[in-house]
């Protein structure tokens, strides 16, 4: 906190509650995260992402008909009207988070529920959303490869019908099991950044498509969802093992991040990590490739030192890897973030929007005061 003429700055809102919140808890001390009351290392080894999304969305773990029901509904609405996959091949050479991002504006206009605020309707809305925005980037995928999109599988739970759409053949069951603990891992995470972003723009009473495209633009940032695929980046500087020591030492001198590393809440090992760490070493030796990994933990070694100053490995920093494994292209990943998250942003705006208040926070001004008006001819 800095202090500026008498006003109290608190840069970045850094430590400042917004609100109360059911969804999510999270103690960065000891890396501890629930999602309404369950541990995340329960949900990621023993839930699935359609009943986690349930639970986000209804507050309680379904019974069995209810996810019955629930997982029908998700696997009935994962199309696109034909005219997003045109936006999709209008937009194909931008970067796949700026065409997820107008793809899922542009559905905006095919939803006809779109102005219908109540609770069931932003539910229905954001489980729409969550299934075609996986349809929308395995379509991207394969548009840019002169390929035509997948159309979705009425059978597969959601991470197995991304894959499929992805690569047009029937997902491997552990490859299936990833993903599907990847988005259950990414679906909500309390104010970070983009659900911030979500709910300041419900909150002027905008609908969920407009809060969830402000998501999306929130997330591709760097310092954000940008990060798994910076890790890949910097695995392939990297090149071996041996060489990680020396690039951490070299960056960090010189003012650098190490992606994947550091958090906003955690002062601790984030709790997400661990679910992806023995399955990218597990899917690295499956595929051939175990260097990504021994890269991964030889950067892991190196920052040892900097853990007592709080910075410990984040979600994202084996993700990168695992979409690597899994032949999914770099430009890809942070689009894969927003397929988890998406449901995590439709989940704040119903919250939001149950006891609604404007979010507008103040700016100090620091600038000059009453300049007198120069008319242009007389300005030099
Ligand atoms: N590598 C090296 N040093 C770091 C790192 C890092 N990854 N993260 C923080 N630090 C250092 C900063 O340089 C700073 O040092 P200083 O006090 O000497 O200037 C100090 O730790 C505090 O950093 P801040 O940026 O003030 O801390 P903040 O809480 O705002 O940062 C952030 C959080 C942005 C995530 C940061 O750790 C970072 O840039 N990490 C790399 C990017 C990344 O992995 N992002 C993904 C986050 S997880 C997610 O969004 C799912």
């Amino acid at each position: 906190m800095t202090t500026t003429g008498g006003v109290e700055l608190k840069r970045g809102l850094n430590g400042v509650y917004l609100d109360n919140t059911l969804i999510s808890y999270i103690d960065g001390n000891i890396g501890k995260l629930l999602y309404r009351g369950y541990d995340i290392h329960d949900l990621a080894e023993k839930s699935t992402f359609e009943e986690v999304l349930y639970l986000l969305m209804y507050g309680s773990l379904p019974t069995k008909d209810q996810l019955q029901k629930h997982e029908a509904f998700m696997r009935e609405n994962r199309a696109v009207p034909p005219q997003i996959f045109q936006v999709v091949e209008l937009t194909k050479e931008a970067h796949p988070m700026d065409v997820l991002r107008t793809a899922v504006s542009a559905l905006s206009a095919f939803d006809k529920e779109v102005d219908d605020f109540s609770p069931d309707a932003t539910r229905r809305k954001g489980l729409r959303l969550t299934g075609q925005a996986a349809t929308i980037l395995a379509g991207l995928f394969r548009i840019r490869k002169g390929l035509k999109p997948v159309p979705p599988s009425k059978t597969l739970n959601h991470a197995g019908n991304f894959l499929y759409m992805m690569f047009d053949k029937n997902p491997d069951p552990d490859e299936m099991k990833l993903m599907d603990v990847d988005f259950i891992l990414h679906t909500d995470h309390s104010t970070n950044a983009s659900a911030f972003a979500a709910r300041v723009t419900a909150s002027t009473l905008a609908d969920l498509h407009c809060a969830v495209v402000s998501g999306i633009a929130t997330l591709k940032g760097p310092l954000h969802g940008g990060a798994a695929e910076a890790v890949m980046k910097m695995s392939m500087d990297i090149g071996k093992p041996e060489r990680a020591e020396e690039y951490v030492k070299e960056l960090i001198s010189r003012g650098g991040r190490i992606m994947g590393f550091g958090h906003r809440v955690y002062r601790a090992e984030d709790p997400r990590a661990q679910h992806l760490r023995e399955r990218a070493r597990v899917l690295g030796e499956r595929r051939g490739q175990p260097e990504w990994f021994q890269i991964l933990q030889a950067v892991v070694k190196a920052m040892e030192p900097y853990q007592k100053r709080g910075i410990f490995v984040n979600v994202d920093f084996y993700a990168g890897a695992v979409y690597h494994l899994l032949n999914i292209p770099e430009d890809l990943f942070i689009p894969i973030f927003a397929l988890g998250r998406i449901p995590g942003y439709a989940v704040q705006v119903l919250e939001q929007f149950e006891h609604n208040q404007l979010i507008r926070p103040l700016l100090n001004y620091i600038g000059p005061m009453d300049l007198q008006y120069v008319p242009m001819d007389q300005r030099r």
